[in-house]
């Protein structure tokens, strides 16, 4: 569709687009879905509402013309060559996600790369102010946007601005390492609402306030107190975000699916048990330690293909990152070895793919799958999990799940493993191999309940509603006492009219 000059009351601002954009060698386009939990949850939030999303549509240069995609109206950023090295290779993915992460990697500090941060983030509070309506409610996303919500501000101060952390939010201890600390702080203050994966989350950004800024804060409230001495409170509270739960069944529930999932099972061999990863191909989510945990128990000879096999999928991810390279060969590495060393020829040990899959092919294989390992270090939630879970109508399957994932704090009757002890994930592994049916039933069915009365829908009424009952700002408030005087005026111009045409109406009836 063309593009449109209308302004909408529900604008997104997200670092992705839901589609990406792809060039081919040979210069044909087409678009994909693009990756990441965020998208997976905010995809079908905005399919239900007529909104718009401001986002980067994943190609260096010019950006596609505005859009319309079902119900959503896509405005493409545009990053330069530069701006995807330095703010979103660089200053997003090497600065901020390792320290959020609690530094699993190093975390590199360039002051150019904060530059380009700043000016990235002006360019999306530019376009949000554009295509937001009088009054509108604007929801921004996650750390590559934090400066997001005061610029915004700055630029419309009639708006209503929420933003919402997809990942942790470290201790102010690993925080305050960062040069742009303050700034940072201060961005995320613009918002009158913050929502958070955990309640530790919000707690750990009221404490950054608090301590590095000597803002005043109560509770989950922060007040912040502009130069020119006017205030606001803006509030921090932890709501997890899920999946779209019934969407996710029905289609694990449709023949193809089932019919797949057994092919699948066949084609791996017909093991008696086949364990799953699912992930993007990054150091956050415990890949290492898995593997090493699942090569230790071959060794030991706990367990031995072809009765037992392991399927990786690895989204590829930030590729040009070197700790993302790093790490990519670190795996490749061990998944040769460990089939070079224990699968006998026909029978692989572990069956690595290093791409994504469509969505019907991801739900049979988390119905074709006996045990489901979610190891993560660090993870603002894990959606993979709400997922597994989800597919799973038949109650059947296990879930292996990190302490250290958002997830937990849901899903804590699952198989809960701490993967940096490597004995105790072995031992949870078996656990969850040996665990009578019966029990695991019992257990899918308690993790179910759960992701079914907390799924994506009540994750964006329980925001909104959050950020729709945030306290008006002085400024909003002054252009609401405008917006009331003027109606006041036109009702009362509305009864002169009427006590008029009354009084007409009398001398009229008087004369006849
Ligand atoms: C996580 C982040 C998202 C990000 C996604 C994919 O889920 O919270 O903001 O979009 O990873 O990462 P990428 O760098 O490919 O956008």
């Amino acid at each position: 569709m063309p593009a449109t000059h209308h302004q909408y009351d529900l604008v997104i601002a997200a670092n992705r687009l839901p589609v990406d954009r792809v060039v081919a060698a040979d210069g044909s386009v087409s678009w994909g879905r693009s990756p990441g939990g965020l998208v997976t949850a905010m995809d079908s939030v905005m399919r239900e509402r007529d909104g718009a999303w401001v986002g980067w549509a994943g190609e260096v240069g010019q950006a596609p013309e505005p859009f319309t995609e079902g119900t959503i109206h896509l405005r493409p950023v545009p990053l330069s060559a530069e701006e995807v090295r330095d703010y979103y290779e660089g200053f997003s993915n090497d600065t901020l996600w390792p320290i959020y992460h609690d530094v699993i990697v190093q975390a590199s500090f360039h002051r150019d790369w904060w530059r380009s941060y700043e000016r990235v983030n002006q360019r999306f509070a530019e376009a949000v102010a554009e295509v937001a309506a009088p009054g509108a409610t604007v929801w921004v996303h996650d750390y590559q946007l934090q400066l997001v919500p005061r610029m915004v501000r700055q630029l419309r101060p009639d708006v209503r601005i929420g933003w919402f952390d997809h990942i942790p939010f470290p201790p102010v201890e690993l925080f305050a390492q960062l040069p742009w600390r303050r700034a940072l702080l201060e961005g995320l203050l613009g918002a009158d609402f913050l929502g958070f994966q955990r309640v530790a989350d919000a707690r750990n950004f009221v404490r950054a306030c608090r301590q590095l800024l000597r803002a005043p804060t109560r509770k989950d409230t922060v007040t912040v107190t502009a130069p020119d001495g006017s205030s606001h409170t803006a509030r921090a509270s932890a709501i997890p975000i899920s999946i779209d739960f019934q969407g996710l069944e029905s289609l694990a529930k449709t023949p193809e699916v089932a019919s797949r999932a057994a092919e699948l099972r066949e084609q791996l061999g017909s093991p008696k048990v086949l364990m799953l990863g699912v992930d993007r191909l990054d150091y956050t989510k415990g890949i290492r330690h898995r593997l090493k945990a699942y090569e230790e128990l071959l060794r030991d000879g706990a367990i031995a293909p072809p009765d037992v096999t392991f399927v990786q999928v690895a989204t590829p991810s930030r590729e040009r990152v070197d700790s993302y390279r790093e790490l990519r060969s670190q795996v490749e590495h061990t998944v040769g070895r460990i089939n070079g060393e224990y699968a006998p020829i026909g029978s692989p040990a572990v069956y690595y793919q290093h791409h994504s899959y469509p969505q019907d092919e991801m739900a049979a294989l988390y119905l074709a799958a006996d045990v489901m390992l979610v190891t993560p270090l660090r993870d603002g939630m894990n959606l993979v999990a709400k997922e597994y879970v989800t597919a799973r109508h038949d109650l059947g399957g296990a879930l292996v799940l990190s302490e250290f994932t958002g997830a937990y704090h849901e899903l804590h009757q699952a198989f809960v493993c701490n993967p940096h002890d490597i004995e105790g994930l072995k031992q949870t592994i078996l656990k969850a191999i040996h665990t009578p049916d019966k029990d695991k039933v019992r257990i899918m069915r308690a993790l179910r309940r759960r992701v079914s009365d907390h799924d994506v829908a009540r994750w964006a009424a329980r925001f909104l509603d959050a950020l729709a009952s945030a306290p008006a700002r002085p400024e909003r408030q002054e252009q609401q006492d405008r917006v009331d005087e003027a109606s006041r005026t036109a009702r009362h111009a509305g009864e002169d009219l009427k006590e008029r045409e009354d009084r007409h109406r009398r001398l009229s009836e008087r004369r006849r």
